[in-house]
């Protein structure tokens, strides 16, 4: 049975739907403090979905979780994700994303759990140096959010080295979009709050889904890039579901070889993405061709921290797991506006 913690959020509930369609004959154990998730994104009346209100690092909760199942492998989302709060509150990230996670790893050393898919980030390689970004690219991030995801990185690591932890982290583009056939009066997506996401911001101020007339701001259009705003790599969120599984079957497997560095150790580092650089004003032609609406946009400054341009080479997803993204950008777009349709929470 595998563990999945921030289960409750945008992208763990869509794992957890996946998982469980694709393994009809698994439980899955969910672990979620529900401080951003949505309870209602999970089918709890589900007999096969066993869900804790824990926060990862309370080590008496989670030794609990840990004695009452079996768990061959973890997959760990809960995290704190925004990059501007992460400069603002800095110790808030450290805590969340570094110290919680570190207790979590002992409660899994302490249940004799070693095998971990971890939800890393392009936020880790920092400022481009080129593009498409490889695995090869040096990580050197420019935010606090980035180097906590890195700092578990280089935590895994080492505890590969010392007590043979067996790990992939997943560092993850821009996952967008929505489970595009859910099951009626259970559409799951995203609601971030606040959300500072393109895509659900450009669809709501398409819709003016807020009654507020709320334009889109568009950050700088001054960029080196095609037509001068910041492009971004688009992954659905259904298609980082798959990797995670075929992660999660490459770690149980005797053929497994890791390739961080030379020492052999059992670990992992994956780019997911799409290899398709979408540009600000590309992805407003995308919400307007599909919601048949003008996204009404105001051009403002650059942000501070902005790359131009993030785009994945993620062919060593392709050679090692076999997986390839199945959603384009208009699909991706297509699959957001229905959720925003039909919008729970
Ligand atoms: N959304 C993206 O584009 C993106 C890109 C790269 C990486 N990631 C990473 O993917 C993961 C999931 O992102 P998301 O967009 O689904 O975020 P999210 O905020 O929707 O989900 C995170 C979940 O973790 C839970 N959580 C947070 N801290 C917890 C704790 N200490 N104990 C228990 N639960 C806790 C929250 O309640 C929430 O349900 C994060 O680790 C994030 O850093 C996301």
């Amino acid at each position: 049975m595998i563990l999945v913690t921030g289960a409750a959020g945008y992208i763990g509930s869509h794992f957890v739907r996946y998982y469980l369609k694709q393994n009809p004959d698994s439980d899955l154990v969910a672990v979620d403090n529900l401080s951003l998730g949505n309870k209602q994104s999970l089918d709890t009346s589900c007999s096969r979905l066993h869900f804790y209100n824990a926060a990862i690092g309370d080590r008496a909760a989670v030794g609990k979780v840990f004695a009452n199942h079996k768990i061959d492998a973890v997959v760990h989302f809960a995290a704190n994700a925004y990059v501007g709060e992460s400069q603002t509150k800095p110790f808030k990230y450290f805590e969340n994303n570094v110290s919680e996670t570190l207790r979590f790893l002992q409660s899994m050393q302490e249940a004799q759990v070693n095998k971990i898919v971890f939800s890393s980030t392009c936020a880790t390689y920092g400022n481009p140096q080129y593009v498409p970004i490889d695995e090869k690219h040096p990580q050197k991030p420019i935010n606090t959010y980035g180097s906590t995801k890195l700092m578990i990185e280089e935590a895994l690591r080492a505890l590969a080295l010392s007590l043979q932890i067996r790990y992939v982290c997943l560092r993850y583009f821009n996952a967008a979009g929505a489970d595009p056939n859910p099951p009626e009066g259970q559409e799951i997506g995203e609601s971030h709050e606040p959300e500072s996401h393109l895509i659900p911001l450009a669809i709501s101020a398409s819709l003016n889904l807020d009654k507020t007339q709320k334009r889109l701001k568009v950050f700088g259009d001054d960029y080196e890039t095609a037509d001068g705003t910041c492009v971004r790599d688009y992954i659905h969120v259904n298609d980082l579901a798959e990797a995670h599984c075929l992660a999660l079957k490459l770690l149980s497997s005797e053929s497994f070889v890791g390739d961080v560095d030379e020492s052999k150790q059992l670990g992992l580092a994956l780019n997911l993405g799409t290899a398709h650089g979408a540009s600000v004003k590309e992805v407003i032609a995308a919400v307007e061709e599909v919601t048949g609406s003008a996204v009404p946009f105001d051009l403002v400054a650059r942000r501070p921290g902005d790359p131009p341009a993030l785009v994945a080479d993620f062919s060593k997803a392709k050679a090692i797991l076999g997986w390839q993204p199945k959603f384009d950008l208009k699909q991706t777009v297509e699959s957001a506006y229905k959720w925003e349709l039909k919008r729970r929470y």
